[in-house]
């Protein structure tokens, strides 16, 4: 059998940092675990634009439609900010959702105890927290025409669009109740169907789909109510299921219950491939971090629980995404904390290599 392969995007900013350490983890599973893979590298966002003009080259959106799992870093900056939007570093990462049509955003809120003390809500609303958020992934207001910026009655007018089809809504929500089938058999689906009407059918597609699940607990929530329950007991939620663009924003929310939005790893999956394990793309949750990047201070932990989640979604080897994640958990137990898991100015952090030298020690003790 041949080696499953990766396409790694580092991207801008953080992601190239942090893609540098999850490498290193790639090679300490194949130098101590005999799992070996095939690795390309490419270009995606401003570097890639820097090189190609374009956000995303062709070849590499080719590449990515073949290999097993693709994992990304982060794109944009400011560099960028000024260019013509079809061009702009954000453009690449939503082409490849798009094309590969991932329509199924995993996104883990999970706050592991030695950080409990270090979330902006009080401890005993986080101890233990473990929730999981499925964003629709390929469509929403997003992708939706009519799009763009015009004249009316000389004045400029902004347009987007929610557009939602019911197949659309459909394959997240079994994307959704089938995770919620895995785990606590609990469902709660935001929309805003107080005033939108694809809220209503949201929330009607997802009803009729539940007929297929009668295991799962099913809950409605209106979005704006689902962000404040998020802070107020995030602990009542088991999974999640919302769209392209309430999701952006709640798995933000969710991520700072963790500690750190550099905590957060996710997962964006499509159809079955022919081997039948899901098109995939692992990405942390968060951005390039322009403010703090070239300095050695990003968190590489939700990139490389994205690589964890690889292991278990595309590469069938589930145990050894529970030893990467064992690992992670007791570095955190010792102490270990990059800047963005410090409040305290006085204590000391390890840089992102630090982090990563800590990892593998603790992976090296696994074994
Ligand atoms: P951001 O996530 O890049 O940063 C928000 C804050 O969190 C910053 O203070 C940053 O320093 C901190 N932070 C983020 N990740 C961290 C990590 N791993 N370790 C330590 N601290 C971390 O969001 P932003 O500043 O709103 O966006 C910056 C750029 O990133 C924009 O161009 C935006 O479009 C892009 N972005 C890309 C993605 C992606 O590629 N998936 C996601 C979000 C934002
Ligand atoms: C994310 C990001 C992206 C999004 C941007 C960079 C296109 O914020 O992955 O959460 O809005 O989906
Ligand atoms: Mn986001």
């Amino acid at each position: 059998m041949s080696n499953p392969s990766l396409l790694i995007l580092p991207g801008d900013g953080i992601g190239q940092e942090v893609m540098a350490e999850v490498r290193r983890v790639i090679e300490w599973f194949g130098a101590k675990r005999d799992l070996q893979f095939d690795v390309f590298e490419d270009l995606v966002g401003g570097a890639a634009y820097d090189k190609h003009g374009v956000p995303l080259h062709d070849d590499t959106m080719a590449k990515a439609q073949e290999v097993d799992a693709v994992l990304l870093g982060a794109v944009g900056g400011p560099a960028y900010d000024d260019l013509d939007f079809s061009l702009k570093p954000e453009r690449g990462l939503l082409r490849l959702r798009k094309e590969m049509d991932l329509f199924a955003n995993l996104r883990p809120a999970q706050c592991f105890d030695a950080l409990a003390d270090f979330s902006s809500l009080k401890k005993e609303l986080v101890a233990g927290l473990d929730i999981m958020i499925v964003r629709e992934l390929t469509s929403g207001v997003y992708f939706g025409e009519p799009r763009g910026i015009h004249m009316e009655d000389n004045m400029r007018v902004g347009v987007n669009t929610q557009r939602y089809t019911e197949a659309e809504i459909e394959r997240g929500a079994r994307a959704a109740f089938e995770m919620a089938m895995k785990r606590n058999k609990k469902l709660c689906s935001m929309e805003k169907a107080n005033v939108m009407e694809s809220g209503i059918l949201w929330r009607d597609v997802v009803t009729e789909v539940h007929a297929d699940y009668p295991e799962v607990e099913l809950s409605h929530m209106y979005a704006d109510n689902g962000a404040m329950q998020l802070v107020r007991a995030p602990k009542q939620f088991d999974v999640i299921y919302t769209d392209n663009l309430f999701g952006d924003i709640l798995s933000d929310c969710a991520a700072m219950l963790t500690g750190s939005l550099g905590m957060l790893p996710s997962a964006s999956l499509g159809a079955p491939m022919e081997n039948g394990r899901p098109k995939a793309m692992y990405e942390p949750v968060h951005g390039s971090a322009p403010d703090i990047t070239g300095q050695g201070k990003a968190n590489p932990i939700a990139c490389i629980l994205s690589f964890a989640m690889a292991l278990r979604y595309s590469i069938d080897e589930g145990a050894e995404a529970t030893r990467l994640e064992a690992a992670i958990e007791k570095v955190l137990a010792d102490g270990v904390r990059t800047g963005d898991l410090l409040s305290d100015a006085n204590s000391t952090a390890v840089s992102t290599s630090g982090m990563t030298d800590a990892i593998l020690a603790a992976l090296d003790e696994s074994l």
